[in-house]
């Protein structure tokens, strides 16, 4: 289980806080999503979780518990092995989070090779296993490749693939899809599905699509200048929103979504 505690951050320099005081809960098995207008501290919160928090350009307060151990004081070195092992995280541009020049294969295996003794042999085949369950056709021959000869969505695949490989507790996903074509998009979310509900791994998904988190989490946290002005069961969230701004982003989803999505 995940739990944030009045988490404060403040970029040095600037006057309002990044992320201002949230409090949040992600259950075993759960997936939450975050929504939000650009800059209301959405990545934050997740770089924060992650241990990216470019620590000497800021000022930070709060509890970040993940099972009982604290994310945010820890030391750095404490910090790679608890990331590495526990948490998984899925940017948006998957060309800018991998490197051009090595193997793809090599890079899922990567976090098996700091974090864990296994063989060679046994590392390459648990990167297979990462690449098939996130249902690459020819895992094999993919394996080999370098990032520049496969689509968007096969490098997001890989790097899905790259964040489970270590069967973290935890998977961060900033905009996972957005960089990606609808149809694709909807392949990567049934992707998503499938994982939480086979391996229980639970999710922070930010999106900017309403209908994205609306398919996927069963809470929904809404994120506006630093604070989480509204938090609820999708469903109700939805239904009946509370805070001006919820009802705001419902209604900027496209009707035909909103009625058919
Ligand atoms: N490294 C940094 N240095 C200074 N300020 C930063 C830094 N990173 C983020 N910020 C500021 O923190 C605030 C929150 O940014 P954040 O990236 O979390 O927004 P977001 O909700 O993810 O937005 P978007 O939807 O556009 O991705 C913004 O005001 C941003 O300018
Ligand atoms: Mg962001």
């Amino acid at each position: 289980m995940l739990v944030i505690n009045d988490l404060h951050v403040r970029f040095n320099g600037r006057e309002r806080e990044a992320v201002g005081g949230i409090s949040l809960t992600i259950n075993d098995g759960e997936i939450v999503g975050l929504v939000g207008e650009s800059g209301s501290g959405k990545t934050v919160t997740a770089m924060s979780i992650a241990g990216l928090l470019p620590r000497r350009q800021c000022t930070y307060s709060g509890d970040i518990l993940l099972d009982g151990k604290d994310l945010l004081h820890a030391q750095r070195s404490e910090l790679r092995k608890l990331h590495g092992k526990e948490i998984g995280v899925v940017f948006q541009e998957p060309m800018s989070s991998m490197d051009p020049l090595m193997k793809i294969g090599h890079q899922i295996g990567e976090v098996l090779r700091i974090h864990t003794d296994l063989s060679m042999s046994q590392i390459k085949e648990k990167a297979l296993e990462a690449m098939a369950s996130v249902e690459l056709q020819n895992p094999e021959q993919i394996y080999d490749c370098y990032p520049n000869e496969l689509s968007g969505g096969m490098l997001q695949r890989c790097m899905i693939a790259a964040a489970i490989v270590i069967e973290p507790s935890l998977l961060l996903l900033d905009e996972p899809t957005t960089a990606l074509d609808v149809t694709i998009q909807a392949q990567i979310l049934e992707l998503l599905k499938k994982l939480n509900a086979r391996l229980g791994i639970s999710m922070l998904l930010i999106s900017h699509n309403l209908n994205v988190v609306r398919k996927l989490c069963s809470r929904i946290a809404v994120m506006k200048r630093g604070l989480i002005v509204e938090i609820g069961d999708t469903e109700s969230v939805f239904l009946n929103p509370q805070h001006d701004y919820t009802k705001a982003l419902i209604k900027a989803i496209p009707t035909r979504e909103r009625r058919f999505g």
